[in-house]
């Protein structure tokens, strides 16, 4: 009798474990995908200080590469960072340590490394804090200051780090209006659930900021996000921008495969060996081959040629969700201005130029003018156009100012194309690293919640 039971629960175990093993397989055979709710909100004024505090690293590297021609002085980046980047800003929340704890997060493909905002050392605002507290996550270690990351001179980007007292790696920076942000490099899990979770990841820890939101690098780099978690690809849906209501409509990211993928339309990523690198060239954005643009139907007379990187590096075309409107190189910017002037030039605002760089702008009456311009299409290679709609071709800055969210890539004082969250709005917009390629789609940004 007792044998005989003991024969029966060896069988229902090894049924058990059969079963088990096949559900693995199954789970296994199907491929990562999680998504998240996606914001799209207007950052704090002092966000810009955050932005500037970037562009440090892009200035330092920008610095790296022009070394040899001992040109310190250009430095492209420095004042892109600081204009709009980041004012129009898209957020995601994620779930930080062990146990996890929700931290929001500027979704950028422009730059690298992430950062969060940690524990402050004299808590500013009252509870509920949004920063991240480090003693509450088993998970949370340090950086020493041995690790690669925290010399000097490594090949991706130069940090402004210096070993502390306690032999961590701690960056200080500070910012063109004086105040000092600084913190130390970390590493840190993101725990999705009980049995999914990245391995540790390297991120900035913010000490002293006073940003509420982190930023979650995703760029091409090897220590962005998705590189550091393996993330093969990624994707968004910006949802429609409805002006300062206080609740705002939600669009998705997802993280792995996009079940909405078989509807998109497909450009490769123009990519760059580092026997090519440049100096105004960022190789570790998602650059695309952009052809031309049309307004109201009309194919505008730009040659190609300016929506590609040139010897020096100059007319790349990249996709960047941490920049809110598109800047044109100049002789693109033009003949788009060129043809506005056409279309509805009595109407333009004169001598108004909003945060010095939006100068087609129109006192009220947004819906009249944008049906006068009409829709605008961005046009790349095999085909492939992302249609802004006439109703979504222009923005209120201020009290009833609308202006044409495209402006001069000059007056940030760069040199490259880049089309911001802006005219991202109702559209998939897919990062498949593995498959180097970008993917668009139509979407319906603001239902998916
Ligand atoms: C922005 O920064 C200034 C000082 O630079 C500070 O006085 C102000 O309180 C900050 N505003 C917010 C919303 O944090
Ligand atoms: C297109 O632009 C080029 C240079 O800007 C000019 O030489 C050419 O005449 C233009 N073509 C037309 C059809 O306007």
């Amino acid at each position: 009798m007792a044998s005989s039971s003991r024969v029966f629960v060896l069988l229902l175990l090894i049924i058990f474990n059969f079963l088990y093993i096949s559900a693995q397989k199954t789970i296994k055979h199907k491929p990562f995908s999680m998504s998240f709710p996606l914001i799209s909100t207007s950052l704090s004024h002092n966000s810009s200080s955050k932005a500037l505090f970037l562009s440090s690293f892009m200035a330092s590297n920008n610095r790296r590469q022009t070394q040899n021609t001992k040109t310190m002085s250009r430095i492209p980046s420095l004042n892109y960072k600081s204009t709009f980047k980041y004012s129009m800003a898209l957020i995601v929340t994620l779930p930080i340590g062990t146990p996890p704890q929700n931290q929001q997060m500027v979704l950028d493909t422009g730059s690298q490394l992430s950062w969060i905002q940690c524990h402050k050392k004299i808590p500013k605002r009252p509870p509920p804090t949004t920063s991240f507290d480090p003693s509450l996550s088993s998970t949370f270690s340090v950086l020493p200051c041995t690790h690669p990351l925290c010399k000097p001179r490594i090949p991706d980007f130069t940090l402004p780090t210096t070993c502390d007292q306690n032999r961590l790696c701690h960056y200080s920076y500070f910012y063109a209006d004086g105040t000092l942000a600084e913190g130390n490099l970390v590493r840190e899990k993101i725990t999705f659930s009980r049995s999914q979770s990245t391995p540790p990841l390297i991120l900035g820890c913010a000490t002293e900021s006073e940003d509420a939101e982190g930023i979650l690098g995703m760029n091409l780099g090897r220590f962005s996000f998705a590189s550091q978690a393996k993330v093969q690809k990624f994707s968004y849906c910006v949802p429609i921008r409805q002006g300062s209501h206080a609740v705002k409509p939600s669009g998705t990211f997802y993280l792995g495969q996009n079940p909405n993928s078989h509807t998109f339309q497909y450009i490769n990523l123009l990519t760059f060996p580092q026997s090519q690198r440049m100096p105004n060239l960022d190789p570790l954005a998602f650059t695309v081959g952009m052809v031309g643009i049309k307004i109201g139907g009309k194919k505008l007379n730009i040659s190609g040629r300016v929506f590609r990187p040139n010897a020096g590096g100059s007319g790349q075309t990249i996709i960047d969700s941490g920049t809110e409107y598109t800047f044109l190189v100049e002789e693109a910017y033009n003949k788009v201005r060129e043809e506005i002037v056409r279309l509805v030039g009595p109407r333009l605002k004169k001598g108004y130029v909003y945060g010095g760089a939006l100068d087609m702008c129109f006192d009220n009456r947004p819906i009249e003018i944008g049906r006068l311009i009409g829709d605008m299409t961005l046009q790349f290679e095999n085909g492939v156009d992302i249609l802004i709609n006439k109703e979504r071709m222009l923005d209120e800055v201020e009290g009833g100012i609308h202006c044409v969210g495209i402006g001069r890539s000059e007056s940030l004082g760069i040199a490259s194309n880049i089309i911001g969250n802006f005219h991202q709005q109702n559209l998939w917009v897919e990062f498949d690293m593995r498959n180097r390629r970008v993917g668009f789609g139509k979407g319906e940004c603001s239902r998916q919640v």
